[in-house]
């Protein structure tokens, strides 16, 4: 790392915009949203369904189309780099040891028609060319996550795996490479709530010993207060609110946040209807 690197933040993203032209009418769908994230440090982005988590956190990867499919104004500096002048051999090296993403369906990231062995060894024989013993590696990276008898599951296919395991190695697969940065798009929305436990248990203690920034998206505040130091809270394209996650949490000032707060079900209280959103209040 050179000196430069180290004086710039691990991402820092400004006045991004991102839109969709079609054919009547161009989708905005981010709208001018600035934020940066420290090295060790997690981030989670909280918001509505649409809001434009995926394809913020999609951009910083550069993993979006390219023009004219989408477009990508404002500036993603990763380590002081500009992402999107990047040439496609250097995106190419962001994304196998810089930047780990773990997609929202875990279930379809993995391909069905290969073992999990395989697939774990072509990401490492990909971005880390230097790996001699590759399966020992394979074994050790899914021993990291807590895969029982790993050498045996090198053999099985993505069908013969729970949810919880697939997650895992999905994890497994992103933190083989030893990524500055970790995204995770709703790693555990799929999984049963003790599952859940399990997988956010092993992304605290990958963070704990090793510094690994996280920016994590969730729906779910019980994950955000258990890992996230900071929140961005996104609505209809922008970051309506954000800060460390305490005073977000405890003293929202944005009408959504407070609205989507609301909508947690407190230990002990009666109800007689599911608390929602009322939209009709908030302005766009
Ligand atoms: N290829 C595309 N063409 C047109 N619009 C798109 C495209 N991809 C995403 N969008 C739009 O961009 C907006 C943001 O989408 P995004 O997937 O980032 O939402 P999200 O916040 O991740 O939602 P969720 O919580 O449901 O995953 C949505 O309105 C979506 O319809
Ligand atoms: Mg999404």
């Amino acid at each position: 790392m050179t000196p430069e690197d180290e004086s710039h933040p691990l991402i820092e993203v400004r006045d991004l915009t991102i839109s969709f032209p079609k054919r009547r009418q161009t989708v905005e769908a981010v709208r001018g949203i600035d934020f940066s994230l420290e090295t060790g440090k997690t981030l989670a982005v909280v918001g509505e369904s649409g809001s434009g988590k995926t394809i913020t956190a999609l951009s910083l990867a550069g993993l979006l189309l390219p023009p004219p499919e989408c477009r990508v104004g404002g500036q993603i500096l990763f380590r002081g780099r500009d992402v999107q002048q990047m040439k496609p051999r250097e995106l190419r090296k962001l994304r196998g040891k810089e930047i780990a993403y773990i997609f929202q369906d875990p279930a379809t990231s993995l391909n069905p028609v290969f073992s999990i062995g395989y697939q774990i060894a072509e990401t490492i024989k990909t971005h880390l060319p230097e790996v001699k013993n590759v399966r020992e590696c394979a074994i050790d990276s899914l021993a990291k996550v807590g895969i029982q008898e790993p050498q045996k599951r090198l053999r099985d296919f993505p069908h013969q795996l729970s949810g919880g395991q697939i997650q895992r190695v999905m994890i497994a697969m992103a933190l083989a490479c030893e990524p500055r940065l970790l995204i995770a798009d709703e790693p555990t929305s799929a999984l049963d709530a003790t599952v859940q436990t399990q997988v956010l248990n092993l992304l605290r203690q990958i963070k704990a010993t090793r510094s690994l920034s996280i920016i994590l998206i969730t729906h779910n505040f019980a994950i955000v207060a258990g890992l996230a130091q900071e929140v961005a809270v996104m609505f209809r394209g922008k970051i309506v609110e954000s800060g460390p996650t305490p005073q977000i949490l405890q003293n929202p000032q944005h009408p959504y946040t407070k609205a989507l707060l609301a909508c947690i079900p407190q230990p002990g209280q009666r109800i007689s209807r599911l608390p929602t959103v009322d939209y009709s209040t908030l302005e766009c």
